[in-house]
């Protein structure tokens, strides 16, 4: 009986895939090859299993795409779409800054953004010019990019942790005719003075004193706003439509510096709409955001459910473990944002009241490991965790709707035509794409890895690629002949593995795998393992060479704040945990592992440095596996180990 309940699911939901733009022929191939070339009960047990959730996902989508289509319509902006809200509820709280619990109300937030764009408009920019903003995460910086993209000018959202040389590069590649930086920032805004081109105008926006605003050539950005009108623009300055440009982001891949990605007005509405219905989220929600601004999870997935769906959100300057949930609980919130690391440094935080006593009931971010999610769950007493996987730039985002644990979303396995996404077989060292003898990609079966690609169709904006401001960065994303002759589609980089419901889990990025023994270690699941053992610190496992010795030692950095690591106990715990060939070989215990964003980039370093005790001031051990017990390393054991006289 569910059997065929599954499939007059599958049937009725031929008449929604014409709007998916999915042809017939292929949809019709699709279901009735599916039902008939698999009589097995194994698929009507799955199509039983999952049409509820398939039912769901297909009703989400519907619902974003519609809106798109009326937006897309009507000629909306993020900025129209934000001042309908405006006029629904000016004096709800749109913006609160949990610093100093500053509110901004939608009638505020929205005389502060005109002033922006009268600002902006007095400098004489326009439509196509970009302006860098450099500041901590505050309300102000949603202000100041809505503000600019009311005349069509275009934010590059820099991030605050940047220094030096990949400042310099981000605020280059941007082309921008102005920066506005916070005066937190100052300093690292004098270090690059000398790079940045000297007919950016600048700004600063906080105290500063008139000395350093004169060496910098910076004017004080708040009388000027103050002074400006702040009455909605003239609607002739906004010459922008649902597919033009809004701001970039800067997405760090796993090689390189940062890479500048557009994001289009219709962008941002689809990552916050597909938000907003997967989790269901409400309009009086109120949301908990510690994510940094100038990413996609804090400024749309965050932000954007205020800007849209008018929602409040709070925004936290940085993330605290142990402030977390008496925010919550001080503002009322319902929904938190987390990335995986905010997880497991909840979790290290001695038991307070706070913890049970909130009312957050949704939790949604990305990252958060099978290994710490039913614990966090549980201890914490949140009832949903909207785990998602998506870039910024890619148009294939999945989203786990069911809180299926472990899971960063599903395709359908009823009519997996319905959403253009698959798993493709990659060679494993080299992340190519596997061809048959047409020429085309390999699907997945389910259980088997692969790369997580997109199809592309301009003209669908769900599913548009709008790219990297670099055109190169643009093309290195795309591939030809995936799907069928003829057609390209986005690669993630990013290796999945779906079972057989079509639930999607997050395996390693290319190259978080080393072997060790002739097995596979995944750093990601020692990470994980060791982590817990030490009560959720900070760990990094990385391989590393070792002369005439074949593969990659295991090797873990891990933070020890304490300065109290007792070996001994550690390998007891270890040699319970792991597999032989997946306990580290080298430990090296720093006073911290730096996780600013840029862990990938720290473990080359560390992998570069490895066990040589000449190269860092950290304490390094080595795993005598005759003794038994792990050995401070030092030159001459170094050198031993080098020269193979000690077996590994
Ligand atoms: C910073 O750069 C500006 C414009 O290039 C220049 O006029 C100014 O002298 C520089 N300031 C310092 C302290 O180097
Ligand atoms: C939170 O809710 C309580 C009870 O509904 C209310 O008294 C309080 O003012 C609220 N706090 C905030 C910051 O809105
Ligand atoms: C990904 O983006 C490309 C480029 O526009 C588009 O053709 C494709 O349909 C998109 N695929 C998905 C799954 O969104
Ligand atoms: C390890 O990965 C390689 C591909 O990189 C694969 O060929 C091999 O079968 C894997 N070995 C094990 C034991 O899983």
């Amino acid at each position: 009986m569910q059997g065929i309940a599954a499939v007059s699911v599958s049937l009725g939901s031929l008449s929604l895939l014409r709007f998916f733009g999915v042809p017939w022929s292929w949809s019709v191939v699709a279901s009735v090859g599916v039902c008939l070339g698999t009589t097995s009960w194994r698929y009507f047990y799955i199509a039983a299993r999952t049409a509820k959730r398939d039912l769901n996902g297909l009703y989400v989508l519907l619902r974003v795409k519609l809106a798109i289509h009326r937006h897309l319509r009507s000629g909306s902006t993020i900025p129209s779409i934000f001042s309908q809200q405006v006029a629904l509820h000016p004096d709800k709280p749109a913006l609160v800054y949990e610093a100093t619990g500053e509110t901004w109300t939608f009638f505020q937030l929205d005389r502060l953004s005109n002033a922006v764009a009268y600002w902006a408009l007095g400098q004489g920019w326009g439509p196509g010019d970009v302006v860098a903003l450099y500041l901590e995460s505050r309300p102000q910086l949603v202000a100041l990019w809505l503000g600019l993209a009311k005349v069509g000018v275009e934010a590059a959202l820099i991030n605050f942790n940047l220094r030096r040389d990949s400042l310099a590069h981000c605020v280059g590649v941007s082309g921008s005719r102005g920066i506005v930086f916070g005066a937190e920032l100052a300093d690292a805004v004098c270090e690059v003075n000398g790079s940045l081109a000297g007919s950016m105008v600048r700004f600063c926006m906080g105290e500063l004193s008139p000395d350093l605003l004169a060496s910098l050539q910076a004017q004080a950005l708040d009388p000027l706003l103050d002074s400006a009108p702040c009455l909605a623009p003239p609607k002739s300055a906004l010459t922008k439509g649902f597919n033009d440009r809004l701001f970039y982001i800067y997405t760090s891949g796993t090689t390189g510096l940062p890479k500048a990605a557009i994001v289009v007005h219709s962008r941002y509405f689809r990552i916050a709409a597909f938000g907003y219905y997967a989790f269901r989220m409400r309009p009086d929600d109120i949301i908990y955001n510690c994510l940094p601004l100038y990413h996609s999870a804090g400024n749309i997935m965050g932000v954007g459910q205020c800007l849209i769906f008018g929602l409040t959100v709070v925004v936290k300057k940085k993330f605290s473990a142990s402030r977390f949930w008496d925010d919550c609980v001080k503002h009322n919130c319902t929904v938190v944002q987390y990335i995986g690391e905010i997880c497991r440094y909840l979790l290290s935080q001695p038991v307070r009241a706070a913890e049970t006593g909130h009312r957050v009931r949704l939790a949604v971010g990305n990252g958060l490991r099978p290994s710490v999610w039913e614990a966090f769950t549980e201890r914490f007493r949140v009832a949903q965790v909207g785990e998602f996987y998506g870039a910024t730039e890619c148009n294939c985002s999945i989203a786990n709707m069911d809180g299926k644990v472990g899971a960063c979303g599903f395709n359908s396995r009823i009519l997996p035509n319905v959403y253009p996404i698959r798993l493709v077989r990659v060679e494993e060292e080299t992340m190519e794409l596997v061809r048959d003898g047409a020429g085309l990609c390999v699907p997945c079966q389910p259980g088997e890895p692969g790369l997580l690609v997109g199809r592309i169709n301009q003209q669908d904006p769900l599913r548009r690629f709008d790219g990297y401001a670099s055109q190169d960065a643009t093309s290195k994303k795309i591939a030809h002949d995936v799907f069928r002759k003829g057609d390209s589609a986005y690669l993630s980089g990013d290796v999945l593995v779906m079972d057989e419901f079509g639930y999607m889990y997050f395996r390693d990025r290319s190259g978080d795998t080393f072997r060790w023994r002739g097995e596979n270690v995944s750093t990601t699941e020692v990470e994980g393992t060791l982590s817990t053992l030490l009560g959720q610190t900070d760990v990094a496992v990385y391989g590393v060479s070792v002369s005439g010795v074949e593969g990659k030692a295991g090797m873990a950095a891990i933070a020890d704040g304490m300065a109290e690591f007792d070996c001994d106990e550690f390998l007891q715990k270890v040699q319970q945990a792991l597999p032989p060939y997946a306990r580290p070989v080298f430990l090296r215990l720093s006073p911290q592992v730096d996780t600013t964003g840029t862990f990938k980039i720290q473990k080359t370093r560390l992998q570069r440095e490895g066990f040589d005790p000449r190269h860092s001031t950290d304490r390094i051990y080595f795993l005598n596996s005759r003794a038994g017990r792990y050995e401070a390393m030092d030159e001459e054991l170094h050198r031993a180990i080098e020269e193979g006289r000690v077996s590994l």
